[in-house]
């Protein structure tokens, strides 16, 4: 077996700069973990765009493979759980931070990470949904573990556009939830009325800056993506009993709140990391984005990609210019 394949790779060619090229790297050099996959579709989360570009709160040291998702075939393994040939796919626990992720042909990583795909679902379905669908999918997981039905009320989901709003408000709306898409691009309002939004706001309208210990009860759950300001005014916002999840920063990482919200109308804050989300509770979740909230269409933009023209995707991500999710073709 040629033992040779391509990746792409971020490397600092001065203190701050940092190149993104595609190279020829040698399986040789993998992590020494057990299972090694052929990759055949990847896809592109924020993360992604922070590793990538030299983040080393992300990645420690580079040269580095980023990518933190990855569909494939398992190709080989030293561990008791697959066979070779087995259809695999792995979001999160360390691949694309600091072990050599799923923007390449091949990656090798410990049985432990490896979630089996059904017969039905390809590597490339498997990649629409990724990352991005898998924390979504865990947002609407504790909606229902706290009794949020379409009846409840209006759900918001803020970075509506992103890669993790576009999947959330197609999968709340598959189910007969009401949807508020906040976003920074009103003009594409239609787009996401089709995507299954019923109401669109501007995000300047959830960054109230009066500083009122309490706002007007709009929301009984919301899935924020940007955290900061935004995040302070959807707690004070959220009717009694609601839940608030939070899993981004892209606005920013400093929550100034008050106690209210909680003492006064039982607001619960939750917080998701899918890249820890433990084994059990993480096949539970793929076992939902596959059954009770697939979609049945893709009505959304799905832009896919090769290897050598990802670089400039993860530019116009940084800058929050993508619409929908970006797919990595990697292999056949
Ligand atoms: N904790 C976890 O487990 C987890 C998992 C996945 C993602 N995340 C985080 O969730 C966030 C979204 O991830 P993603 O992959 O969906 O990213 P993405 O595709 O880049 O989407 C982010 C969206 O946020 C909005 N946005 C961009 N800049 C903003 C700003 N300055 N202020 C307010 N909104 C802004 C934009 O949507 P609009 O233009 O429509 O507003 C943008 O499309 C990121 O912070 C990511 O790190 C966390």
């Amino acid at each position: 077996m040629d033992t040779k394949f391509k990746a792409l790779v971020s490397r600092y060619i001065d203190e701050t700069q940092v190149a993104k090229n595609i190279e020829l790297r040698d399986i040789e050099d993998l992590p020494k973990h057990d299972t090694l996959i052929k990759v055949e579709y990847s896809s592109l989360n924020y993360k992604d765009t922070l590793s990538a570009n030299g983040h080393k709160g992300i990645t420690r040291n580079y040269p580095h493979t980023p990518g933190i998702d990855a569909a494939g075939v398992v190709v080989k393994t030293e561990g008791n759980k697959f066979q070779a040939g087995d259809r695999v796919v792995v979001t999160g626990y360390d691949l694309g931070m600091n072990t050599s992720g799923g923007f390449a042909e091949y990656i090798r990583v410990p049985e432990e990470w490896i979630v089996p795909l059904p017969k039905d679902i390809s590597a490339k379905e498997a990649m629409i949904y990724g990352t991005a669908g898998f924390t979504a999918a865990t947002a609407i997981f504790e909606f229902q573990k706290h009794g949020i039905t379409p009846e409840s009320g209006k759900i918001l989901v803020t970075g509506a556009t992103g890669g993790v709003g576009t999947l959330a408000i197609a999968m709340l709306a598959k189910m007969g939830y009401q949807v508020v898409a906040s976003t920074g691009k009103t003009d594409l309002s239609d787009y996401l009325r089709k995507l299954g939004a019923s109401e669109i706001i501007h995000r300047d309208e959830i960054s109230d800056k009066s500083g009122k210990p309490l706002l007007a009860k709009q929301w009984i759950a919301s899935l924020d993506n940007v955290g900061g300001n935004t995040l302070a005014t959807i707690l004070r916002s959220t009717l009694e009993y609601g839940i608030v999840c939070n899993c981004g920063m892209v606005e920013g990482t400093i929550l100034n709140t008050n106690v209210f919200p909680f003492i006064l109308r039982g607001v619960r804050l939750v917080g998701i990391a899918s890249a820890e989300t433990p084994m059990k509770r993480r096949l539970e979740i793929w076992d939902k984005i596959f059954n009770e909230y697939r979609l049945e269409e893709y009505n959304f933009n799905i832009k896919e990609v090769t290897l050598e023209e990802l670089s400039n995707e993860i530019d116009l991500m940084a800058k929050g210019q993508q619409v929908g999710r970006i797919l990595v073709k990697v292999s056949n």
